[in-house]
C-alpha cells in the first residue's frame, strides 16, 4: 500500500497498546483531583485568538510563533488552544464562577497545540492534564497544588523527580526588578544571543531560558528576583516553603526559573525528570494573580499547573499490556450463532469474552484463543456439546451437554459461597453458586429469535409481541407485570375494606352511546342481531345502584373501536366504581384515600391529602387546558381587555372577531432570532395564526411588533405579565380554544426546554366545576363534556345550555388525566331533558337505552362514581414509555396482535352460520 498519507508532522496516532497507559494517567488524575475537590471542566479546543494574546502575553514565544491561528468562515480569528489556563480563566469569568464558594477548583484533560520544532517529548499536538484553583491568594493553595502534582507523578511511577521552585514576585517590586534586569542585559548585550538581545525590552525574563552557551554564562551572573523578594511577596513565598517542608516535599530553589508564559506572579514551579533529556519538564505551573482581572473578570488570585501526558508515559515507561480475555468461545460452523449468544451472556455476567470473527476453523480458533491470551476456552462442537478448556493447564471438562440459553433444566447440589474474585454484585445471588451434583435437562429450547436480556440495542416491538412469552421473561417486563398486579391488589384491598363489592358486568351487551365506535359481535341464534362489547360498564353500574348494591367496583375490560393512536388499545382496562347516597365531596374523599393507598402499597411518594381542587375555568385561564401540569409556573395571562382599543391590527382584529389575546412570561432568556422563528413555527404547527415574541427592555419591548403598541399598552402588558428586564414574553391572539391549546402546549415544551419541571415530584389535582356541555360547531349542537348521564349542578335552563355546570370531576396527575367521573342523573325526567338538550329525542332515547330510563323510574338513589384508566395509571407509576409495556398481551398501534395473528379471517362456514356474507371487495381466503 502506498504511504501517501501520514499523520502531520509533530502529531501521532495513539494505537490501542498506547491508549492503555494514557488512560491510566487520566484515571489517576481524575481520582486524585476528584478526592481533592477538583471538578472536571471541558472547554473548546479553539478560542478567540485575542484570549491568548492577552492572557499568555504577546511577547511570549507561544503567541509570537507557536500558535495554530486561522480565520473561520465568519472572518473571526481563532486559535487552537496552546495551553489551558487562559481558557479556564475565561470560563470562570463567563460563567460568573466568582459567585461560587472560593476558590473554585477545576481540572481538565485534552489536546493542546503548539507549532514547535518536534523532537523527543515535544509535539505539535500533545495532551495535557491541568488543575487550576481560582479565587484565593492563600499559600495553602500553592502548597496543595504542588503536593497533589508530586503525589500524582509518584503514583504514576515517574522516576528521579526533581522539583524546582521560585517566586517571580508581583506588582511594583516586579517592575523594578524587570528594569534592573534590562539594565544588566544591556550592559552585556554583546555577549548575548541575538534572540535574547532582541527581546530585552519586550521580555527580558526569557533570557534565563536561552539555550545559547554564552548567554547562559552571562545569566549565571544575572540578578534574580528571588534574591530581591520583599514584603508580602517574601512572606507568601516563605509560607509556601514552610508548608512544603512540613509535607516532606523536597525541592531546589532556582531563581532562573521563569517559565515562558507572561501571566505568572509569585510562586512558580517545575517538575523535571532528567531521563527525558532535552525536554525534561514533565509538568509545572504557578500563581497567576492578575490573569482573571486582565480578562475582564473580578479580582481573583489563582494558581495551577499542567502536565504533559506524553512525557509522563515516556518517563514512567509502560509495560506492554498483554491483552487477555477470560473466555474465548470457539465454535463449529453451525454453532456460531450460539457462540455469539454465549459471548453476550458471559459479558453481561461481567467476564471479558471474545469469539472468532474471521471464519477460522476450530483449530484456527484455538490458536487464536492462545494468541489473545484467553484464560479459558469454551468449545461448542458440531454435536451440540460444549467443552471448557483451561488454557494454562490444558484441563478440559465437558459442560452443559449442549445446554443452550432458555433450555429448562433442574439441578441439585450444594449451595456454596463463591470465590471472592467470582462474586458478582450485579445479581441478587451473586455471592453464591450451586455446585451441581445432578442435572437434568427437561426441555430443549430452540435458539430464541432475540436475546432475552439484550444488552445491545432494542428488539423491534413487532418481534417482541410475536414472541411475547420470551419478552415477558425479561426482568424489566416481569417487574412491570408484578407492579400491575400489586396495583390491582392494593385497589381491591382498599375497596374491600371500604365495603365495596366486586361485581362483574357482561361483556356481551347492547350498543350504547358513549362516543366511540362499538365492537360488534354477531348473534348466531338471531341472525342480523348484534351484541356490542362494552365501551365501559357505565349503564350497568348505574343499574346496580338502582338495585341497592350501594358500593360497586370492578376491574373492567372496555372496548372501543377508535382510530388507533400510539398509546391507545382497542381493549383496555378501567378501575370502575360507583357509590350511592354520595356528594362530590364524598367521592373525592374516598378516591383520594384510594390513590394514597395504592401509592403507599407500591412504594411511591406519600400523597398529601386532601388533593388540591382547581375549577375548570381557572384551569383553562391559568394553564389553557383541563389537564394542567401544575408542578411549575409559566402561567397564562389574559390580556384581551387591555387591548380592546389597540391600533395593532392583528390583536384588534382577533378581539373584534370574538377572539382573545393571552400570553405567558417565559422568564429571563436569551434566544437567538432563529429559535424565536422556530417558536413561531411551532405555534403555527399547533394551529395558531402566529405568535408574538417580545423581550422586556426598559419600559417597553424589543419585539417586531413593539412599534404598533402604545407606551400605555406596553406598560399594561408588562405589568400583567410581571415582566422584568430581559424577560421573554410570548403572546397568542386567536379564538379562545386555539389560543389556550397552543399556549398550553408551548408552556409544557418551554418548561421542558428550560428544565422547569420538577420531575422528582408527583402532583395530583382534581379539576372540578366542569361545564355540562360544549358546543360542537361542525355538528352544530351541544355535546356533553363528560357523558349524557352527568348530573347538572342546579337547575338546567334549556335556553342556555352553555351556562350549565356539571357535578363532574377529573383527577390529573402531572398533566395527564388519570380518571374522571361525576354524580349521575337519578331522575328519569331530568335524564330525558339532558338527552333532549343534546339532540336525542325521547323516542330515540327509549329505543337506545330505555332499560336505564325504566330502571330509574323504580326508585333510584342519588349516586356517582369514577373510572380510572388502569393501563395508563400503571404506565405512569412504572415510568414506562408506552402502555404496551405494562400490558401482558397488548396490540400494536394498528390494533393487531402479532402473537395470535388477530384480527384474522374466518371461514365461509362460520360466516354462514352467523347469517353474514362479506362484500366482494372484502372477500379473501381465510388466514
Ligand atoms: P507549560 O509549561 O507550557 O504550562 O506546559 C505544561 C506541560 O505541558 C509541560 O510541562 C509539558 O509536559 C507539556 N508540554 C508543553 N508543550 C509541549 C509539547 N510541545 N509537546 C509535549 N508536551 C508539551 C502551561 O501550559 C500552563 N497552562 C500550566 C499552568 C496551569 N500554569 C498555571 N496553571
Amino acid at each position: 500500500m502506498s504511504a501517501r498519507f501520514k499523520a502531520p508532522k509533530g502529531t501521532f496516532d495513539v494505537l490501542p497498546a498506547q491508549a492503555v497507559p494514557r488512560a491510566r494517567v487520566e484515571r489517576a488524575a481524575a481520582e486524585l483531583l476528584g478526592r481533592a475537590g477538583y471538578g472536571r471542566i471541558e472547554t473548546p479546543a479553539f478560542e478567540d485568538t485575542e484570549l491568548f494574546e492577552r492572557g499568555v502575553g504577546e511577547a511570549t514565544d507561544i503567541v509570537r510563533k507557536e500558535m495554530f491561528t486561522f480565520e473561520d468562515l465568519g472572518g473571526r480569528s481563532v486559535t487552537l488552544r496552546p495551553e489551558g489556563t487562559a481558557p479556564i480563566a475565561r470560563a470562570y469569568v463567563e460563567h460568573g464562577m466568582h459567585k461560587l464558594p472560593q476558590p473554585v477548583k477545576l481540572w481538565y484533560a485534552g489536546p493542546f497545540f503548539r507549532y514547535e520544532a518536534p523532537q523527543a517529548g515535544r509535539f505539535r499536538e500533545f495532551s495535557q492534564i491541568g488543575a487550576e484553583a481560582i479565587g484565593s491568594d492563600s499559600p495553602l493553595v500553592d502548597a496543595e497544588l504542588i503536593i497533589l502534582l508530586d503525589a500524582l507523578l509518584r503514583e504514576l511511577g515517574v522516576p528521579e523527580l526533581e522539583l524546582r521552585l521560585s517566586s517571580l514576585g508581583s506588582g511594583e517590586a516586579r517592575g523594578a526588578y524587570r528594569e534592573e534586569l534590562q539594565a544588566f542585559l544591556r550592559a552585556h548585550e554583546s555577549e548575548l544571543a541575538r534572540e535574547v538581545r532582541d527581546r530585552i525590552d519586550a521580555n527580558p525574563l526569557r533570557a534565563f531560558d536561552s539555550k545559547d552557551e554564552r548567554t547562559g554564562a552571562v545569566m549565571a551572573q544575572a540578578p534574580t528576583i528571588l534574591e530581591r523578594l520583599e514584603g508580602d511577596d517574601a512572606e507568601h513565598f516563605e509560607a509556601v516553603r514552610r508548608l512544603l517542608d512540613e509535607a516532606g516535599i523536597e525541592y531546589a530553589l532556582d531563581g532562573t526559573l521563569v517559565r515562558g508564559l507572561d501571566y505568572y506572579t509569585r510562586t512558580v514551579f517545575s517538575f523535571g525528570c532528567p531521563r527525558l533529556g532535552a525536554q525534561s519538564e514533565v509538568g509545572g505551573g504557578g500563581r497567576y494573580d492578575a490573569l482573571v482581572e486582565q480578562l475582564g473578570g473580578p479580582a481573583a488570585p489563582a494558581a495551577g499547573w499542567a502536565v504533559g501526558v506524553e512525557r509522563i508515559v515516556l518517563a514512567a515507561g509502560s509495560e506492554e499490556e498483554q491483552s487477555t480475555s477470560d473466555v474465548f468461545v470457539a465454535a463449529a460452523d453451525d454453532r456460531r450463532e450460539a457462540a455469539l449468544a454465549l459471548v453476550g451472556e458471559l459479558r453481561r455476567a461481567g467476564l471479558s469474552a471474545d469469539l472468532d470473527l474471521a471464519g477460522r476453523s476450530l483449530k484456527g480458533q484455538m490458536k487464536q484463543a492462545d494468541r489473545v491470551g484467553a484464560r479459558h476456552t469454551v468449545i461448542l462442537d458440531e454435536d451440540g456439546g460444549a467443552v471448557l478448556r483451561d488454557m494454562s493447564s490444558g484441563e478440559q471438562t465437558e459442560v452443559g451437554h449442549g445446554l443452550r440459553p432458555e433450555d429448562v433444566v433442574t439441578a441439585s447440589g450444594e449451595v456454596v459461597r463463591r470465590d471472592p474474585e467470582m462474586i458478582n454484585p450485579e445479581i441478587a445471588t451473586g455471592e453464591f453458586e450451586l455446585r451441581v451434583a445432578n442435572a437434568e435437562q427437561i426441555s430443549d429450547a430452540d435458539t430464541p429469535p432475540f436475546e432475552i436480556e439484550s444488552f445491545s440495542g432494542e428488539v423491534g416491538e413487532e418481534m417482541r409481541l410475536r414472541h411475547r412469552y420470551l419478552d415477558l421473561r425479561r426482568d424489566r417486563m416481569r417487574e412491570s407485570i408484578e407492579l400491575r398486579a400489586r396495583v390491582n391488589a392494593a385497589m381491591r384491598e382498599f375497596l374491600d375494606s371500604e365495603g365495596f363489592l366486586e361485581i362483574e358486568t357482561p361483556m356481551l351487551s347492547r350498543s350504547t352511546p358513549e362516543g366511540a365506535r362499538d365492537f360488534l359481535v354477531p348473534s348466531r341464534r338471531d341472525p342480523g342481531s348484534f351484541y356490542a362489547l362494552p365501551q365501559s360498564p357505565q349503564l350497568f353500574k348505574q343499574i346496580l345502584m338502582v338495585a341497592g348494591l350501594e358500593r360497586y367496583y370492578q376491574i373492567a375490560r372496555c372496548f372501543r373501536d377508535e382510530e388507533q393512536r400510539a398509546d391507545r388499545q382497542p381493549d383496555f382496562t378501567q378501575l370502575d366504581l360507583e357509590m350511592s347516597f354520595v356528594t362530590v365531596d364524598d367521592v373525592l374523599d374516598l378516591n383520594e384515600r384510594l390513590l394514597a393507598h395504592v401509592f403507599e402499597r407500591t412504594g411511591r411518594a406519600t400523597l398529601e391529602l386532601p388533593l388540591p381542587r382547581l375549577p375548570y375555568d381557572e384551569a383553562i385561564a391559568r394553564y389553557g387546558t383541563d389537564r394542567p401540569d401544575v408542578r411549575f409556573g409559566l402561567e397564562l395571562v389574559e390580556l384581551t381587555d387591555a387591548l380592546r382599543d389597540t391600533e395593532f391590527k392583528v390583536f384588534r382584529g382577533t378581539i373584534d372577531a370574538g377572539g382573545i389575546v393571552k400570553g405567558l412570561n417565559a422568564g429571563r432568556r436569551e434566544l437567538p432570532r432563529s429559535e424565536l422563528d422556530a417558536l413561531i413555527g411551532r405555534a403555527q404547527e399547533l394551529g395558531a395564526g402566529g405568535l408574538v415574541w417580545a423581550f422586556r427592555e426598559g419600559a417597553g419591548w424589543r419585539s417586531p411588533v413593539a412599534k404598533f403598541l402604545s407606551a400605555g399598552e406596553l406598560a399594561e402588558l408588562n405589568s400583567r405579565l410581571g415582566a422584568e428586564e430581559g424577560d421573554l414574553l410570548l403572546i397568542v391572539a386567536d379564538q379562545p380554544k386555539t389560543a389556550n391549546a397552543v399556549l398550553a402546549q408551548l408552556r409544557i415544551e418551554l418548561a421542558q426546554r428550560f428544565d422547569l419541571v420538577p420531575t422528582d415530584r408527583e402532583q395530583l389535582v382534581w379539576i372540578v366545576d366542569w361545564p355540562l356541555f360544549e358546543w360542537d360547531p361542525e355538528a352544530s349542537r351541544w355535546d356533553p363534556l363528560h357523558h349524557p348521564f352527568t348530573q347538572p349542578a342546579g337547575e338546567l335552563d334549556p335556553d342556555s345550555p352553555g351556562n350549565a355546570r356539571a357535578l363532574a370531576y377529573d383527577v390529573v396527575w402531572n398533566g395527564q388525566e388519570l380518571g374522571g367521573g361525576s354524580i349521575r342523573i337519578s331522575d328519569p325526567d331530568l335524564q330525558l331533558g339532558v338527552l333532549e338538550a343534546i339532540g336525542i329525542r325521547p323516542d330515540e332515547a327509549n329505543e337506545r337505552f330505555g332499560f336505564l330510563l325504566e330502571a330509574l323510574r323504580y326508585g333510584a338513589p342519588p349516586h356517582g362514581g369514577i373510572a380510572y384508566g388502569l393501563d395508563r395509571f400503571v404506565q405512569r407509576l412504572r415510568g414506562a414509555d408506552s402502555i404496551r409495556e405494562v400490558i401482558a398481551f397488548p396490540k400494536t398501534a394498528s390494533g393487531a396482535d402479532p402473537l395470535t395473528g388477530a384480527p384474522a379471517r374466518v371461514d365461509e362456514a362460520q360466516l354462514r352460520e352467523l347469517g353474514l356474507a362479506l362484500r366482494p371487495a372484502q372477500r379473501r381466503a381465510p388466514s
